[in-house]
């Protein structure tokens, strides 16, 4: 809801409530955002609300810069606003930077008028980025009527622009608010209206003030095979910031950010949450004023920018998303789970279960044939996998890094045929098929680059900069998308092709190509482009599954997960790794945005041994495949991998799309649970990084059960390799067993030992608030029945139904 009235404007959403007053005809004062207030209920007047909530100024603070003429007590340094200018008296970071073109600053845009209506942004489409319900609003040509919402009349949206203006420039902000997952999202909005051009320097997406300073930020970094990891600052005094100018939202810090009372958790207190919908340089930051107060800001980096607007031209920033929860980290996760779900994703995609798929990329790299393919194929098959996913290698005259990107035709020699009867083969194996691509790159032993070596982004110095042996196409220019379109468009139309990973290995470098766009605007038409490319080829293909990948995860953001429903988190699958990855990518994005693979072991990436079973308990948090080579497994590990693809195919909705919280961090455990909407059902993950020596009894804690019904809690049974033992295991063993031997190696092939099984009924309030009292853990004295053997990096899976 959005109510405007005597120059107060209230947005509430359904526990939340965002209100802002004009202060002397000029200001837009912030006079709270936080948890549900009640302004026009229990016979508190507005009137009272806004007198209450107003700033109270009677006497200037010394040296400082007085407001306005009719409010000279007040200094704009410490004013809560939602826009300020620069050169007023408010010395903390502001949201836009225009020149004129003169060199003077745009200094004085003040309050005019406030329009409100339902629905999204009026001009969304004309923003060239993706926007929160896009994929539920149909736009008109009838005259006058703008958008129609389809989706249910309850999860309609309203929107309020805010109008601010000089004599030549104006600027709205606008908010959005999605009232059922407590989220309002913002975007600013510039209109030269003047004669002559202006130059943007820096366009934040949305400004926020608010009162206290006892927060912390959190955010979520790290690099590749390390993404999204979550660190908190406390915050003292001073501006905290995270920006990306990799060209992509990139993996060192993803646009996605917290702010934590410093007495909240995972499940109790107040956290406000960030986001932005856009896939390229940001920049968000907090800073702590002198006066006890916190300004937020978050959108586009400022690096590099020199944006043009010529007389009449509008320039519009990414929609910034924000959510308050008064229940903690937990809550706030599950707000930005339901918008992404409800709003962000395609709505075709947004609740279907995702298919089991098996990648060849650590199966084979790029030494792969036919004959490999079908045989890997086949097994996956046998293991119950439904969707073969050819990556890297399948064209041009592709055999390693160095050549082909652009050249997206078929290598029939590799293939030993044509991509369709490949197709056909794996088909007939009654797998669905799915192919890798890289459409925004170009290698320079390319028949593209033959032919258009001014498509490529280089420096106009001739000392260009190379990334895994790969340039970057020009996206900014129309003919690049043209072609990319058209060829990827074919591929798609003339074979049966049901899933798409769409790759990007490498940050951008340099702006310059033949087209010649100005490099003060690359990087926003850069990824204007991109989105051009995705509209025309992910919406004109809504069966196919799109999954995004950059060099894993250097590109996991709101703007991809617009046209594709899921993202490869990273290319890091060791399960220890993944806690971090998919733990921090939790805060902001459901699980169902994760793909989440069982790889080998030792591990690729990290040489980390971990059971295939604990590989399997951590990727089935996300969505699920296997990446390994299937045709060289033991005969216990196919058992295991059958068994955890039937497994998670039984609980596929609940894993997919239930309600994640993150339940436990207790020493070296992490908990983290799925619930069903309807309580009915949940899975637990427990997962222990480090064994500690005669620390061997856990508990099982729930979240968000029924307190009143009755549960049965059982493990899912698990396998323990007799390798786990080492040469203990001659203390049972009739034989002598050499560690490391053939015999150890030909017993382990065949044979493992039967895991703990425990089952447990129990009232969902004992769940939950006493805990379940587990097997005991091994301690190094005997091995008991039911014992339960959980060495580092090992976890276990808990499933809990209603009874
Ligand atoms: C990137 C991806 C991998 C794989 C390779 C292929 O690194 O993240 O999953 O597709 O490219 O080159």
């Amino acid at each position: 809801m959005i109510a405007v009235k005597n120059n107060v404007y209230t947005i509430s959403t359904k526990s939340t409530s965002y209100v802002c007053a004009i202060r002397a005809g000029k200001y837009i004062e912030n006079l709270y955002y936080g948890r549900k207030i009640g302004t026009d209920e229990f016979g508190i007047t507005q009137e009272d609300t806004v007198t209450a909530l107003k700033e109270k100024y009677n006497n200037c603070y010394g040296n400082t810069i007085e407001a306005t003429a009719d409010e000279k007590n007040i200094t704009l340094n410490s004013l809560k606003m939602e826009f300020s200018n620069p050169a007023t008296g408010d010395y903390r970071m502001l949201p836009l930077l225009i020149r004129r073109a003169d060199g003077s600053l745009v200094d004085r845009l003040y309050y005019v008028d406030t329009v409100c209506y339902d629905g999204v942004y009026e001009e969304s489409e004309a923003t060239r980025m993706p926007y929160a319900g896009r994929h539920e609003v149909r736009w008109s040509n009838t005259p006058g009527v703008k958008q129609e919402w389809i989706s249910d009349v309850t999860k309609r949206p309203m929107t309020l622009e805010v109008i601010l203006g000089d004599d030549d420039i104006v600027v709205k902000l606008i908010y959005t608010a999605f009232e059922e997952c407590d989220v309002i999202t913002r975007r600013m909005v510039v209109i030269n209206n003047g004669k002559d051009s202006i130059v943007i320097q820096q366009a934040a997406g949305m400004m926020l003030d608010l009162d206290r300073t006892d927060y912390s930020m959190i955010t979520f970094d790290g690099l590749w095979t390390r993404e999204r990891h979550k660190n908190e600052k406390f915050l003292v005094s001073g501006t905290y910031s995270i920006e990306s100018t990799m060209g992509t939202s990139g993996n060192i810090h993803n646009p996605f950010f917290m702010l934590k009372s410093n007495e909240a958790s995972e499940h109790f207190g107040d956290v406000y949450s960030f986001n932005l919908i856009y896939s390229g340089n940001h920049k968000e930051a907090v800073e702590v004023s002198e006066y006890g107060k916190i300004r937020v800001m978050t959108g586009m980096s400022p690096y590099n920018m020199e944006y043009k607007l010529t007389s009449g031209q509008t320039f519009y920033t990414p929609e910034a998303v924000m959510s308050f929860s008064h229940e903690g980290l937990n809550k706030a996760s599950y707000n930005n789970h339901q918008f992404v779900l409800e709003h962000i994703v395609p709505r075709q995609w947004a609740h279907k279960n995702r298919p089991v798929l098996i990648n060849n990329w650590e199966a084979t790299y790029f030494d792969f044939n036919k004959h490999k393919l079908v045989k890997l194929a086949k097994e996956a098959s046998a293991l119950g996998i439904e969707l073969f996913v050819l990556d890297d290698g399948w064209f041009g005259k592709r055999d390693d890094d160095t050549s082909s990107l652009g050249d997206w035709f078929v290598n029939e020699r590799k293939l030993g045929g044509s991509l369709k009867s490949l197709i056909k083969n794996i088909n007939n194996e009654g797998l669905q098929f799915g192919i890798w691509v890289e459409p925004e790159m170009i290698s320079v032993k390319s028949k593209l680059y033959e032919k258009h070596p001014d498509w490529a982004l280089k420096s106009k110095s001739g000392d260009t900069y190379y990334g895994r042996n790969q340039l970057v196409l020009d996206y900014t220019n129309p003919a690049v998308r043209e072609y990319i379109v058209n060829t990827l468009s074919e591929l798609l139309d003339e074979n049966n092709i049901a899933y798409v990973k769409w790759d990007m290995n490498r940050p951008i470098t340099d702006t310059w190509a033949g087209y010649g766009t100005e490099s003060g605007e690359f990087f926003h038409e850069y990824v204007c482009g991109l989105y051009d490319v995705l509209h025309r080829l992910c919406d004109t293909h809504p069966n196919v599954l799109f999954e995004g990948c950059s060099a894993g995860g250097n590109r996991f953001d709101l703007g991809i997960l617009s046209y594709m429903p899921q993202i490869w988190t990273s290319d890091d699958s060791d399960a220890r790794e993944r806690m971090y990855i998919q733990g921090g990518t939790s805060y902001g994005y459901p699980q169902s945005t994760m793909g989440a693979h069982v790889s080998a072991a030792p591990n690729h990436q990290t040489q980390r041994l971990s059971g295939i079973d604990t590989r399997f308990d951590v990727a089935s948090m996300g969505v699920l495949g296997y990446e390994l080579d299937l045709t060289r497994l033991t005969k216990v590990e196919k058992e295991a991998i059958r068994h955890q693809v039937s497994i998670y195919k039984q609980y596929r909705e609940l894993l997919q799309f239930g309600h994640f919280s993150r339940v436990r961090e207790d020493r070296q455990v992490t908990t983290w649970q799925i619930t069903a909407e309807d309580k009915l059902a949940a899975v637990s993950l427990m997962y222990r990084f480090d064994a500690e020596p005669s620390l061997s009894y856990e508990r099982l804690y729930a979240v968000g059960l029924d307190e009143n019904r009755r549960y049965r809690v059982r493990n899912v049974a698990s396998k323990v390799s007799i390798k786990t033992f080492g040469n203990l295991i001659n203390m049972v063993s009739p034989v002598k067993i050499k560690e490391e031997g053939v015999l150890q190696a030909i017993i382990d092939n065949m044979y493992a030992m039967n895991g703990e099984t425990e089952e447990y009924i129990v009232h969902g309030s004992t769940l939950m608030y006493a805990g379940i009292s587990l097997n005991q853990r091994f301690v190094g004295t005997g091995l008991g029945d039911g014992t339960r053997v959980m060495p580092d990096n090992s976890a276990r899976l808990y499933i809990i139904e209603a009874i």
